[in-house]
């Protein structure tokens, strides 16, 4: 059965429902188990993934685009044998394939589709630089080796997309608290602001506008959310150092909130007094709000937030209609904050 519907953020896309996938166990540490060659094959001809980037004339380019997909990650530095945070080891749900969640992504200053992991290899990741600054004791401009310092955990967490899909993906990276301590806000500090990369030359945008897109892409978080246990900033995923497509080389993740939250490709952290201004909440304000918990039972204008397609792995890239929890099903972390 053939859907056209809002399924993109700002974007109508035709979409093929499958049949629902049968649950199984989770593979959570083998890379082998994360990148299945042939599900990335039949992803790329069941739903187009990449089709409007390289045309598919044949197998040939197909496996020609699968081994360009897989060069972006299978060459970066691994980080493994880390250990990963008991606490978050395991959700009740398969970890997505790697092959799927690295080629179905958003990241608007890339392009509007979910296929854009060909452009954001433009990213220029080399001689990365962080600036921690604002309302802070200890300001600091952090390169990655620094920010590598930070106690690196792995973290099984659920992502969910206030499109209304949803995948768990392996996280590596570092609590925000930790960051907390190291830079010490000052008691004006309220809320925290980050910037993402942006170069007008690099970053060609999605190709279409609404008035003035507000780039560069910024988001934030209160500062007890930031302290939260669950705020994470990523510097890898499936065992390596993120891809530029997933945000590299460091992003926000915040489990419980919708994933416009989780701003990726930082550079700049501020702890500021005001509540900042964010980039989807300034460009349609009643449809992505500041706060942007998981939230069943608020619908937005143009997505019903009660169920979400669960994307796994499968024989294809199908999903299951899962019951969508109040806070992503973290509610004993976060809900004390929202009292
Ligand atoms: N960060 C930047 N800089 N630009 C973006 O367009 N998209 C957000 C978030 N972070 C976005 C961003 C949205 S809408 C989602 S759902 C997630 O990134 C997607 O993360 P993923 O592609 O790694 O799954």
């Amino acid at each position: 059965m053939k859907l056209s519907e809002n399924f993109g953020i700002l974007h109508i896309v035709p979409y093929t429902i499958l049949p629902p996938w049968q649950l199984k166990e989770s593979g959570v540490t083998s890379e082998s188990a994360y990148w299945n060659r042939r599900h990335f094959l039949k992803s790329l001809v069941t739903v187009g993934i990449g089709a409007s980037l390289i045309p598919l004339t044949g197998c040939n380019k197909s496996d020609k685009q699968l081994t360009a997909l897989e060069a972006t990650y299978k060459n970066l530095p691994s980080l493994k044998r880390l250990p990963t945070n008991p606490a978050f080891a395991k959700v009740d749900r398969p970890i997505a394939d790697q092959a799927i969640a690295s080629s179905y992504n958003n990241f608007y200053e890339y392009g509007g589709s979910k296929s854009i992991w060909p452009a954001a290899q433009a990213l220029p990741t080399e001689n990365w630089k962080v600036e921690v600054s604002g309302l802070v004791k200890n300001p600091k401009t952090y390169d990655l080796d620094d920010l590598k310092k930070f106690p690196l955990e792995e973290r099984i967490y659920r992502f969910r997309c206030v499109e209304a899909w949803s995948m768990v993906l392996p996280w590596i990276g570092f609590p925000m608290r930790a960051l907390i301590e190291a830079v010490e806000p000052t008691s004006a500090a309220k809320f925290v602001r980050f910037t993402s990369f942006y170069d007008p030359a690099i970053t060609p945008g999605p190709g279409f506008h609404l008035g003035a897109l507000p780039w560069p892409y910024t988001e934030s978080l209160r500062l007890d959310e930031m302290a939260n246990e669950l705020a994470f900033f990523a510097v890898g995923i499936y065992g390596r150092e993120l891809p530029k497509q997933h945000g590299a080389p460091i992003r926000a993740v915040l489990p419980w909130k919708y994933g416009f939250k989780g701003a990726k490709s930082i550079v700049k952290v501020e702890f500021v007094a005001e509540q900042p201004a964010t980039y989807w909440h300034t460009l349609v304000a009643n449809e992505y709000d500041y706060i942007a918990n998981v939230n069943p039972k608020k619908p937005h204008p143009r997505w019903s937030q009660a169920r979400e397609k669960f994307i796994s792995t499968g024989p294809d890239l199908s999903w299951d209609w899962k019951e969508t929890l109040p806070y992503n099903g973290y509610g004993e972390y976060v809900a004390k904050l929202y009292g």
